[in-house]
C-alpha cells in the first residue's frame, strides 16, 4: 500500500514524519502564491500545502479540481495557532506537499459534494443517480456505517447465544404477508414463475421441523406494495425463530439483543423491560397499533355519555360496535386551534375514514362549537367533567370502535405540530404491543383474514371460537414499536396440523386450496413439529430511527425511489425479444419509455 496514513489519521503528534496520502480533492483553494488541497476519503480530511518553491508538485496542482483522486507525499507541520481547525480532527497539521500527482481525473460532478456539507437542497432523484458521489459524503455514508454496526452486534450477540445464521431461497414459492409477489420466470417450464420471498417464514418453520433450535439471518425481503418513506420493494429483516419456547422467552430476548444493540450502534442505553400495551389498549389510547408515546394527548371514550345523543353524527354511538373518542387540547395549549387548524384536523381524520371531526369548547358559560346546541344538559355536563376549565377543547370522532379510533389516533399524531408541542427526538420509545386479535374483517368484503400471517397460533382459550366467533379470538401476535414505528413483527405459530388446517378454513381456504398452495408444508407440519415462534425487525427502519434520518432510502447503499426504480441503473427495464422467446413470454401492455 502506498499510503502511509488515512486523510483522517494525522495529528499533532506526526508532526515531522514523512507521509503518503491518497484521497480525493474536496476542495482546492488557490492563494496566489499558495495552494491548499482539502483531501478527503471515508476517514476524514486532511489540509495539504503546496508551496511555489517545489515547481513540479506547484504546478501539478495548478491542474488539479475537485474530486480528482490525487497522491501527496510530504512532510507533516503543525499549524500556527491561529490558523488550527478545531471541527476537524486533523485540524492542527497541514502536509507540506514534496510531490503531487494525479492518480485520476474527474468529470464536474453533477452536485457539490463538500465533506463538510449536509446534502442540502440536492435533489433526491440527482443524489440516487449519482450515488456513489452521494456517499462520497460523510454525512450520507454514517447511516450505512452504523447499519453495519448494527448488523455486527446481532451476530454477536445471537451467536454467543447458540443462534444459528442460514440462509433461505430467493428464487421460491410465494410466502403471503400481505402484499404482492414480485415473481420470476423459469426458462426451463414455460409458464412457470418463482416469487421472491415477501419473508422467510415457512422456511424458519421448516428450521425449526428440522430440529435447528435457533435460528437467525439478515433476510432479503420483496413486497410489492405502494411504496411510501418507510418501505422500500426490497428491503431487509433481521429474522429469528426458536424452538420450545413461550411468548415472554421472545419478548426479552428480544430486549436483551436490542439493548445490546442500540448500546453497540449508538452508545445509547435503553430502559427494560420495554413496556407493553395490548392491541386494545394501543388502539383505544393511543388510535394506533404503533402508538408513539414520546408525548401524551391520550384518546379518552365517551361512548357512554353520548350514547343516545340527538346530534345524527353521533348516532354511530348507538350501533353495538359504535364508539365515540375524544381529544382533550387543555385551553393553555389550545389557542393554535383557530377555524383553519380545526378544517385541517377535520381533514386528517376524514383521509383515514371518519365522517367528520367535531369540536366542543369550554365557555364562561357551557359548551361551544357547532355540535353544542344539539347536546341535551346531561350531555353538557358529562363532556364539562372533561373539559372543565375555561378554553379547554375536545375534539370528537364517532364511528365504529377501530375507526373512530384510527381518524382521532391520525390526528393526535397532527398535533405536536399543530400546537406547537416539543416531541423529545432524541428519545428511544420502545414498546411491545401484543394480544392482537388472530383475524379481522374485510370491511367490504364482510371474509376474515389473519392480521399477522396464516401461521400465527391462537390463544388455547379461544381456538373453540374460531368458528362461532372469529373476530373474538386473540393470537400469540407482538409487534415491537420505536417511536411510533412498527420496528418488528412476530408470533408464537401453529405447531399442529389440525389447527393449521381450521386456521385455513376460518381464512376461507378450500382443501384443494390449502393442498396446493402450501401442501408442501402442511406435510411437514405432519412429521412432528416442535412448537415455535419468532419475530423479524424492519432492519431498514430500525436503522432508520437510531441514525436520525427521514426515509430509509438514507439506510440503503443503492435503494429504490418512490416508484420503485433506481435511478442509477434504470431498473427495471425491459428485456429483448430474444429473452422473452427463451422464457416462452410475450408483453402485451407495453412498458412506459
Ligand atoms: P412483518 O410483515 O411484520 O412480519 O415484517 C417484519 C418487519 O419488517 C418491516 N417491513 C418493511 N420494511 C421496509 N419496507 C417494507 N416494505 C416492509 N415491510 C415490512 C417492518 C415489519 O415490522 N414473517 C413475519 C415475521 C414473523 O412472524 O416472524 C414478517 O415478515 O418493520
Ligand atoms: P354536519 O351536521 O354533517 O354538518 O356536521 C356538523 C359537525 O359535526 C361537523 O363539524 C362534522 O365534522 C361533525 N361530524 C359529523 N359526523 C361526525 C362524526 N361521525 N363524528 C364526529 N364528528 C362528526
Amino acid at each position: 500500500m502506498k499510503r502511509t496514513h488515512t486523510c483522517g489519521d494525522l495529528r499533532a503528534s506526526d508532526a515531522g514524519a514523512t507521509v503518503t496520502l491518497q484521497g480525493w480533492v474536496n476542495r482546492r483553494r488557490d492563494l496566489g502564491g499558495l495552494v491548499f488541497l482539502d483531501l478527503r476519503d471515508r476517514y476524514g480530511l486532511t489540509q495539504v500545502v503546496v508551496e511555489p518553491d517545489d515547481a513540479a508538485a506547484f504546478a501539478a496542482a495548478d491542474g488539479v479540481r475537485n474530486e480528482y483522486v490525487v497522491e501527496v507525499s510530504g512532510l507533516v507541520r503543525e499549524r500556527p495557532e491561529s490558523q488550527r481547525n478545531d471541527r476537524l480532527a486533523t485540524g492542527a497539521v497541514e502536509v507540506v506537499a514534496a510531490s503531487l500527482s494525479v492518480v485520476a481525473p474527474a468529470r464536474t460532478p453533477p452536485f457539490v459534494i463538500d465533506a463538510a456539507a449536509g446534502a442540502g437542497d440536492v435533489n433526491e432523484e440527482l443524489r440516487l443517480k449519482y450515488r456513489y458521489l452521494d456517499l462520497r459524503r460523510p454525512g450520507a455514508l454514517a447511516p450505512l456505517l452504523l447499519r453495519h454496526r448494527v448488523t455486527q452486534a446481532i451476530w454477536e450477540y445471537l451467536s454467543a447465544r447458540g443462534f444459528v445464521q442460514v440462509e433461505t431461497p430467493l428464487l421460491t414459492l410465494s410466502t403471503p404477508e400481505g402484499a404482492r409477489d414480485y415473481v420470476v420466470p423459469a426458462r426451463q417450464k414455460a409458464g412457470a414463475f418463482y416469487a421472491l420471498p415477501q419473508s422467510p417464514q415457512l422456511f424458519k418453520q421448516l428450521l425449526m421441523i428440522a430440529g435447528v433450535d435457533r435460528y437467525f439471518q439478515i433476510a432479503r425481503c420483496f413486497r410489492d406494495e405502494d411504496l411510501r418513506a418507510d418501505r422500500q420493494p426490497d428491503f431487509t429483516q433481521l429474522d429469528m425463530e426458536l424452538s420450545f419456547v413461550e411468548e415472554e422467552d421472545i419478548l426479552s430476548l428480544n430486549e436483551g439483543l436490542m439493548a445490546h444493540v442500540v448500546r453497540a450502534a449508538t452508545g445509547k442505553s435503553v430502559p427494560m423491560p420495554f413496556p407493553r400495551l395490548t392491541y386494545r389498549d394501543a388502539m383505544d389510547r393511543y388510535g394506533s397499533d404503533k402508538p408513539d408515546v414520546r408525548f401524551g394527548f391520550e384518546l379518552l371514550d365517551v361512548t357512554a355519555a353520548l350514547r343516545n345523543s340527538a346530534f345524527r353524527g353521533f348516532a354511530a354511538a348507538a350501533e353495538p360496535d359504535g364508539a365515540i373518542k375524544a381529544l382533550l387540547v387543555p385551553a393553555a395549549q389550545a389557542e393554535p386551534l383557530s377555524r383553519k387548524a380545526l378544517a385541517e384536523l377535520e381533514e386528517t381524520a376524514k383521509r383515514h375514514g371518519a365522517k367528520g371531526l367535531a369540536w366542543l369548547k369550554r365557555t364562561a358559560d357551557g359548551l361551544g362549537g357547532p355540535v353544542a346546541k344539539f347536546l341535551s344538559p346531561e350531555e353538557t355536563a358529562a363532556l364539562q367533567e372533561i373539559a372543565s376549565a375555561e378554553g379547554d377543547t375536545l375534539l370528537l370522532v364517532a364511528d365504529v370502535w377501530k375507526r373512530a379510533c384510527t381518524a382521532l389516533g391520525a390526528v393526535r399524531l397532527r398535533l405536536p405540530e399543530v400546537l406547537g408541542v416539543q416531541v423529545p427526538q432524541a428519545e428511544l420509545a420502545f414498546l411491545w404491543v401484543v394480544d392482537f386479535p388472530l383475524l379481522e374483517q374485510d370491511e367490504e368484503t364482510g371474509a376474515w383474514t389473519y392480521m399477522h400471517h396464516p401461521f400465527t397460533r391462537p390463544r388455547e382459550a379461544d381456538v373453540a371460537r374460531m368458528e362461532s366467533d372469529p373476530g373474538s379470538v386473540l393470537a400469540h401476535a407482538y409487534d415491537l414499536v420505536l417511536n411510533g414505528s412498527e420496528v418488528g413483527g412476530g408470533s408464537l405459530r401453529i405447531h399442529r396440523l389440525d389447527v393449521q388446517e381450521r386456521m385455513f378454513k376460518a381464512l376461507g381456504f378450500t382443501q384443494e386450496e390449502a393442498e396446493r398452495r402450501f401442501g408442501f408444508f402442511l406435510e411437514a407440519l405432519a412429521h412432528g413439529a416442535p412448537p415455535h415462534g419468532g419475530i423479524a425487525w424492519g432492519l431498514d427502519r430500525l436503522v432508520m430511527l437510531l441514525a436520525g434520518v427521514a426515509s430509509i432510502r438514507d439506510t440503503i447503499a443503492f435503494p429504490k425511489n418512490q416508484r420503485g426504480a433506481d435511478p442509477l441503473t434504470g431498473a427495471p427495464s425491459t428485456i429483448d425479444e430474444r429473452q422473452l422467446r427463451e422464457l416462452g413470454l410475450a408483453v402485451v401492455g407495453a412498458a412506459e419509455a
